[in-house]
């Protein structure tokens, strides 16, 4: 049977996924701008940058903070990177061992910079001392690799190497 108005029933349909669909973005909007439950974008990213913060290994973060810095000291990923960095670039001047060379010993307690506190020794690798030979590693070697050569550095503390060259600096108790 023919409709008396055969147009009727689109305009309908239409109408309704029209209405439809403004009624869904207002909620949609609802939802996620005004704390209705679900997490704004802002809120998830800031959520999602925390979590990978807190993911990676210590000697990864931004370890500025001397607290941050002696956490390294047991991070095994860290002491490890370290001693690779170490025999890489400063066991020509210091040792194999840390029982120094060219460079002082850097295994005693005598310190010709700062007091031996890792933050101290992060101080000197970054800046170097270049009128007395020691390169600065600010450009050559990332933060991370500063922070956990230092921390490898800290760690030989102690360790008694053969062949140790004399103290130079000052004793640190
Ligand atoms: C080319 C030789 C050379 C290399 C390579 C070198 N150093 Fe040195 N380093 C020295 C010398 C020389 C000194 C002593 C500076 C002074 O007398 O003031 C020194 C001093 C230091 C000190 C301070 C010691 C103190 O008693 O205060 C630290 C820490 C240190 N170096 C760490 C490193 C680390 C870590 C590396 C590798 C990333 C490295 N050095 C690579 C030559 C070198």
């Amino acid at each position: 049977m023919k409709s008396k108005h055969p147009s009727l029933g689109t305009n309908t349909t239409a109408l309704v996924t029209f209405f439809a669909a403004i009624i869904f973005a207002f909620i949609y909007w609802i939802h996620f701008h005004t704390g209705g439950g679900g997490l704004s974008t802002t809120e998830e990213l800031k959520s999602d940058l925390a979590a990978i913060e807190a993911s990676k290994p210590a000697s990864q973060k931004g370890a500025e903070t001397e607290v941050d810095l002696n956490a390294l000291l047991s991070d095994a990923n860290a002491l490890n990177q370290g001693q690779a960095v170490y025999a890489a670039r400063c066991a020509a001047c210091h040792g194999q061992n840390g029982e120094g060379q060219i460079g002082p010993n850097l295994t005693d307690n005598f310190w010709i910079h700062g007091g031996g506190q890792i933050a101290d020794v992060v101080q000197v690798v970054r800046t170097g001392v270049t009128a007395k030979g020691m390169p600065a590693w600010d450009t050559m070697i990332s933060g991370s690799e500063i922070n956990s050569v230092s921390a490898y550095i800290v760690s030989l503390k102690g360790s008694n190497p053969a062949n140790a060259k004399a103290a130079e600096g000052t004793e640190v108790k």
